[in-house]
């Protein structure tokens, strides 16, 4: 079961026992920060609640990349809010990155630096289609961004001045794998050598006709599966167990969303940072939903050729932010 581990009073810099946190987090835990643990000038904060997501709310999230310094679904026209905005985000996804380099040092040499995201919209009563719901338990899977048994590591920081960010979670991947292995379904393994020639082929397709679309691995497409599957399923939401958890205004959390099923049933304003943790960097990669799937299913679900295209090994200690 989830539990909060709550981190206060900087002891995050006793440093005395460097795996103990990324340890909680592969069992499924919880991060808990009840206050923000680096500098955010609250005059950034104030110019952030009041910027506006662009039209179509099917668009989730204002999103920063990072790797192109570039922000998408901002409202605004105004080309000063919006370089302002960017500056904001850029800012929040370094420090959010300096810190957690630091806590998780076990996962920063090999992680990979995702998007950055802003939620400025009211979870509560928020109308999106099923599957894009927010305040439907699920485990996290992106659909145009495959993981190749790569792990999503979110870290939030709710900036809304008064009220919490209210969270449920529910069972973890390895209860919820083994309960709907069976109607989800694990997709064929990989037929490595075929996957190969297959997938160099695509990429110089792909390439040459303009397109950037990444291919899945079974495991990317069970992920997927299982993300949508939980959402459709009225009896596991109505069913499940539930527990509650309240984010004050200024804390911070950090969590393995593709592990531990979540949905945010209220609030407005939070930041996020995504990081990309490769199987190799897991201190228990046994308990990884990747191997769980494969010891379930006696198969490869992920091809190691576009694994190490994803991660390509690092040989001194850096931030990818490939
Ligand atoms: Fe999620």
């Amino acid at each position: 079961m989830t539990r909060k581990i709550t981190i206060e009073n900087k002891e995050w810099e006793k440093g005395e026992n460097r795996f103990k946190y990324c340890e909680a987090l592969e069992d499924g835990n919880i991060l808990f920060f009840p206050t923000t643990p680096f500098s955010f000038p609250k005059e950034e904060i104030d110019f952030l609640l009041t910027q506006r997501q662009s039209g179509s709310s099917s668009r989730k999230n204002i999103a920063y990349k990072p790797c192109l310094d570039q922000v998408t679904n901002h409202g605004s026209n105004d080309l000063a809010s919006t370089l302002r905005l960017k500056e904001i985000l850029r800012d929040y996804s370094l420090r959010a990155t300096e810190f957690l380099t630091k806590l998780l040092q076990p996962y920063a040499n090999d992680w990979k630096l995702d998007y950055a995201s802003f939620r400025p919209f009211q979870e509560k009563g928020r109308k999106l289609r099923v599957r894009a719901r927010n305040d439907l338990l699920h485990v996290d899977a992106f659909p145009t961004r495959p993981m190749h048994g790569s792990r999503i590591l979110r870290f939030f920081t709710n900036i809304n001045p008064s009220d919490s960010r209210h969270w449920i979670t529910s069972s973890e991947f390895k209860e919820l794998a083994k309960e709907f292995y069976q109607i989800v379904s694990i997709p064929k393994s990989v037929n490595y050598s075929l996957a190969a020639k297959l997938g160099r082929k695509m990429k110089r397709f792909l390439k040459s006709s303009g397109l950037k679309k990444a291919l899945r691995s079974p495991y990317d497409t069970f992920m997927m599966n299982m993300h949508n599957f939980l959402k459709e399923s009225s009896a596991f939401q109505e069913s499940c167990h539930k527990d509650h958890w309240e984010f004050p205004p200024g804390s911070c959390w950090a969590v393995f969303t593709d592990q531990v099923s979540h949905a945010a049933l209220a609030g407005q304003y939070a930041l996020e940072q995504t990081f990309l943790v490769p199987q190799r960097a897991l201190l228990y990669p046994e308990k990884s939903p990747l191997s769980i799937l494969e010891q379930l299913s006696g198969k490869n679900l992920i091809d190691q050729q576009f694994l190490r295209e994803l991660f390509p090994i690092h040989t001194h200690h850096s931030v990818s932010n490939g």
